[in-house]
């Protein structure tokens, strides 16, 4: 295999779960993809089908406990990278994967300037001197779209409106140029203009520097724009995946669907009546040897109770986890 064609990310049968006072929550049970290199993957999914879980065991941080990893590989270029010393993982962490969080006042020190917070992670992973890295960083914040970047830089967070917070988090992740960055909601807290803006920011980082971008959302509107593939999650497990042009065509999960009929999609640009997914998101603790959709489903069948489906190919790139084959669907 050409390096190149070799994926920069492999998750395999992972499994992690959460010992609560009420039991053992299964959050991540049993999730396989791939990025390839270059690409920009969508996780899709409603509150707590694992998606941010999913991302959290990718780069280590998984509170333990509550947390345990039950099993499967994760392969960074293809290294296993799950049971390595945790040293080693803030390395990775630093160098060569990194994640963007949702609220950016979390992860920003509202105390401290932009300069210092910029520069110190660049000294402390690349070993570069501060007049150096000072400057490495202006040209960050100017990438990512801050005017006068050479002056803010000395601002504090809270000077910043929330999109350009969101702006200069971007920056701070993109410092040491990883090779993979994870996106966890990072436009949800802001407002629909900013929204598409950061979006195209991503995809120009992309585009530039060659990153791969796992880009996490409960929002399918937000990764028809983006993604090339996309994976549907629910109760922590795909449901369906696949190229993000054969999802949208032919969604093939009784899930999948609800999920569009639910969203206003940005693509369309016209105005649909949305129709919300009856029933709850999924109660974890309970988990029968079915499909955990079934209680919300309108199309099930009596072997939807019994065992979860195996995997069924409807397009190339394009498969799916259920037993019925809806009519209008691919393949
Ligand atoms: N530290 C923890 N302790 C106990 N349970 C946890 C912990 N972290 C996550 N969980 C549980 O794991 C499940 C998956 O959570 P996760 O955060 O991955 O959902 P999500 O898909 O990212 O949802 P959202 O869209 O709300 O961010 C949830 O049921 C959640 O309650
Ligand atoms: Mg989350």
């Amino acid at each position: 295999m050409k390096e190149n064609d070799q994926p920069i990310l492999s998750v395999r049968d992972l499994r992690v779960s959460f010992a609560t006072e009420e039991g053992l929550v299964r959050a991540v049970d049993g999730v396989s993809f791939d990025v390839r290199r270059g690409q920009i993957l969508g996780i899709v999914g409603e509150s707590g089908s694992g998606k941010s879980v999913t991302n959290l065991a990718i780069m280590g941080l998984i509170p333990m406990p509550p947390g345990r990893i039950d099993g499967g590989r994760v392969l960074f270029c293809g290294k296993e990278i799950l049971g390595v010393p945790e040293a080693e993982k803030r390395k990775l962490r630093g160098d060569r994967i990194s994640m963007i969080f949702q609220d950016p006042m979390t992860s920003l020190n509202p105390f401290l300037r932009i300069s210092l917070q910029l520069t110190e992670v660049l000294e402390l992973h690349k070993r570069i001197s501060r007049k150096k890295a000072r400057r490495h960083a202006i040209a960050m914040l100017d990438l990512v779209g801050i005017p006068d970047a050479a002056e803010r830089i000395d601002d504090y967070p809270h000077q910043f409106s929330g999109g350009m917070r969101q702006r200069v988090m971007i920056a701070m992740s993109l410092l040491c140029e990883p090779e993979l960055l994870i996106a966890d909601e990072p436009t949800t807290a802001l407002d629909v203009t900013i929204q598409a803006q950061i979006l195209e920011l991503l995809k120009k980082i992309r585009d530039e520097l060659g990153t791969s971008i796992v880009f996490i959302t409960h929002d399918l509107g937000v990764v028809a724009g983006i993604c090339d593939e996309t994976l549907v999650m629910y109760a922590g497990k795909i449901l369906e995946k696949g190229s993000t042009r054969s999802l949208f065509a032919s969604p093939s999960q009784p899930y999948t669907r609800g999920l569009l009929r639910s969203v206003p999609r940005l693509d369309l640009g016209r105005k649909e009546e949305l129709t919300p997914i009856r029933g709850n998101p999924p109660y974890l603790l309970d988990r029968s040897p079915g499909c955990p959709f079934l209680p919300r489903c309108d199309f099930a069948v009596d072997k939807c109770g019994e065992e979860f489906p195996p995997r069924r190919q409807v397009a190339k790139n394009h498969d799916v986890w259920c037993w019925v084959e809806m009519e209008g669907s691919a393949g």
